[in-house]
């Protein structure tokens, strides 16, 4: 979704921003452009369709020297992807330029009332409409940049994290937010402005979260002065970040996707680290002891997600019930936001988000806490703004995720959940302390079995050969398996734009088993567990219609190796960590697929990373 990066300092500013638009092009994109003010004072915006490097060549022959710049990547919303739409925009007399990250909800009637005052609009977009009102209240009350950004913001519905550039004034650039990430990096003398630390972080890691309807004047020379849209002043913390240069790097492979999937074992040892301890028979989760009395006394969890964190939510679900006995509910928080659920002030809202930013996860969490519910976070992104408006929480750790599709925080999100499990069940002691040990020792064995897995992604690259050409593709799964089947079908779906459906296993008779021909490639996640007998008898319901059958199964079968036309094998585990370990397979088979029909593995078409816009 949106990136924006802003610099303001000693330094050449274009080079600074056009690393930093290409270190959040994972977010997803489809156009980009730059505001530069020179040394005159000219206040310049290069603007394009397409990718960075379009803005790049685009630029070879412009006027680009500046110490002072704003620069943006737009995932459409309002208006199609093309050089008018693109951001940073002008103010009807140039003399103002703005990049925005969000929807302003009342664009058309603010608009309109523009319009009648005689402004002119070049894009269709409501990012526009915000620099003419900031503008015209500027031009009509006789104020400066700031109050005018601070009376129009008063007038906006919706979301946004801008930056604003004035002509002529080559020393200040002006940000705010309301629901849309922002951060400021405070280096020497020269800051950076950014939708997430991932542009600043090879310069400084001092950085400053704004919280919503805060605005942040940023000038040389001087340290930021942060006001409300109200003018309250706010003094925020400086936060040092641990983040390192070489986690936003590719390390040696050909995208970050294979790189993250192939970092879960040690992901998961990160994840792992501190809270389970096999040595002393321990498992300490500080966001659940901290909040024993909530977790013992909650009636009812509900999960709250979106994408393949919701799949992991479903897990959870799974997992929760069985090892706790609370029952879960797992929602959409799209759904649920406007649904008019039934919330109960001891329901504990459990939301799940790689990003921590997801627009509508947000916007759920809000609406529970207001209904009393304790709402726990597990996010992976440290600081963002679900982990700063929850009443606790896990980290997932795996580092920052770069590929589009969500493979390690997947499989850390499945982690956090298991150990929340383990730890509620042994305070609300509901399960054999023994049994509680058993499970926490098969636990910390599963990166050694995903790496396993992963030695056999030769064998999986060849099998993936066979399947590329597929137009649809069917994933089976029951119990814990089930959302699985969702997950490797997601996966598909979305780096090779192959039609790919999840489905439980028992459910395909009720539908989609008349899509089944000798064309049809089906994935069944047939492992050895208590599912195992129902799971071969549908397998015979697809081989009977001719169905390709590719099987992932337990080491020792033989069952449903000699039935299935390909099998790809997993370490035996316990029931509830097969998804640790069956998810593996799919997200490699997803992988070579996508690479083999060409697609851009880490930044699939109109999808986002980072979902913003609700
Ligand atoms: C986007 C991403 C998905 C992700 C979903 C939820 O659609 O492309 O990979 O699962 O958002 O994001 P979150 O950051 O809340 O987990």
């Amino acid at each position: 979704m949106c990136g924006i990066v802003g610099y303001i300092g000693n330094q050449e500013a274009y080079p600074i921003l056009i690393k930093g638009l290409h270190r959040l092009e994972y977010r997803g994109y489809d156009s980009a452009g730059i505001a530069l003010i020179n040394p005159s004072g000219d206040l310049n915006i290069y603007k394009t369709k397409g990718r960075v490097s379009d803005l790049e060549e685009f630029c070879d022959s412009k006027d680009i020297s500046a110490t002072i710049g704003i620069a943006h990547t737009r995932w459409a919303t309002h208006g199609e992807p093309n050089n008018a739409n693109a951001h940073p925009h002008y103010s009807e007399t140039e003399n103002l330029a703005l990049i925005h990250n969000g929807i302003i909800e009342n664009y058309a009637v603010l608009k309109e009332q523009l319009m009648q005052k005689g402004y002119h609009f070049l894009s269709n977009t409501d990012t526009e409409v915000l620099i003419q009102l900031i503008e015209y209240i500027q031009t009509l009350n006789h104020v400066d940049v700031c109050t005018a950004l601070q009376l129009a913001l008063g007038q906006v519905i919706g979301a946004y994290a801008i930056a604003v550039m004035e002509k002529g004034n080559p020393d200040q650039i002006i940000v705010a937010r309301k629901s849309s990430p922002l951060v400021l990096g405070i280096g020497e003398n020269e800051f950076f402005i950014a939708s997430d630390a991932s542009p600043i972080i090879e310069y400084t890691n001092k950085v400053i979260y704004l919280e919503d309807e805060e605005i942040a004047i940023v000038k040389r020379h001087e340290q930021p002065r942060i006001v409300t849209i109200g003018n309250v002043e706010k003094t925020r913390e400086i936060i040092q970040l641990e983040l390192s240069l070489s986690q936003l790097e590719k390390g040696g492979f050909p995208h970050f996707m294979l790189k993250e999937i192939f970092e879960q074992p040690h992901t998961l040892r990160d994840c792992m680290r501190g809270r389970v301890d096999v040595t002393c028979n321990n498992i300490v989760l500080s966001g659940i002891l901290d909040h024993r009395e909530r977790f013992l006394q909650a009636k009812r969890i509900i999960i709250l997600a979106c994408g393949t964190s919701w799949h992991a939510g479903l897990i959870g679900e799974y997992l929760i019930e069985e090892i706790c006995r609370i029952p879960v509910e797992v929602e959409y928080s799209s759904e649920f936001r406007y649904r008019h659920p039934v919330i109960y002030p001891d329901d504990i809202i459990i939301a799940i988000s790689q990003s921590g930013e997801t627009a509508d996860t947000l916007a759920a969490i809000e609406l529970a806490k207001k209904e009393g519910a304790f709402v726990y976070g597990i996010c992976n992104v440290v600081g963002s703004s679900i982990p700063r408006n929850t009443h606790s929480g896990s980290y997932t750790h795996v580092g920052p995720e770069l590929g589009v599709a969500s493979t390690k925080a997947f499989t850390a999100q499945l982690c956090v959940l298991t150990m929340m499990a383990l730890c509620i069940a042994r305070e609300k002691k509901v399960l054999p302390q023994s049994r509680i040990l058993e499970l926490l020792h098969e636990l910390n064995l599963i990166p050694d079995k995903i790496e396993q897995i992963l030695n056999a992604n030769d064998s999986i690259q060849k099998l993936s050969n066979i399947f590329t050409y597929a137009h649809n593709f069917i994933y089976l799964g029951r119990g814990y398996n089930y959302p699985v089947a969702l997950e490797g079908a997601l996966k598909l779906k979305e780096i090779s734009y192959i039609h790919a459906e999840g489905y439980p296993a028992a459910e395909m008779k009720h539908g989609p088993i008349a899509l089944i021909d000798n064309e049809m490639p089906v994935v069944v996640i047939a492992t050895d567990n208590d599912m195992y007998e129902k799971v071969i008898s549908n397998i015979q319901e697809i081989k009977a219609r001719n169905g390709r059958v590719i099987a992932i199964v337990s080491e020792t079968d033989t069952v449903v190796k000699s039935i299935a036309d390909y099998v790809i094998e997993v370490p035996a585990t316990e029931d509830c960590f097969e998804p640790l370990l069956t998810t593996i397979p799919l997200q490699l088979l997803s992988y070579h697929i996508a690479v083999n029909k060409r697609r851009d593995v880490d930044m699939p078409r109109n999808l986002a990373k980072s979902v913003t816009v609700e």
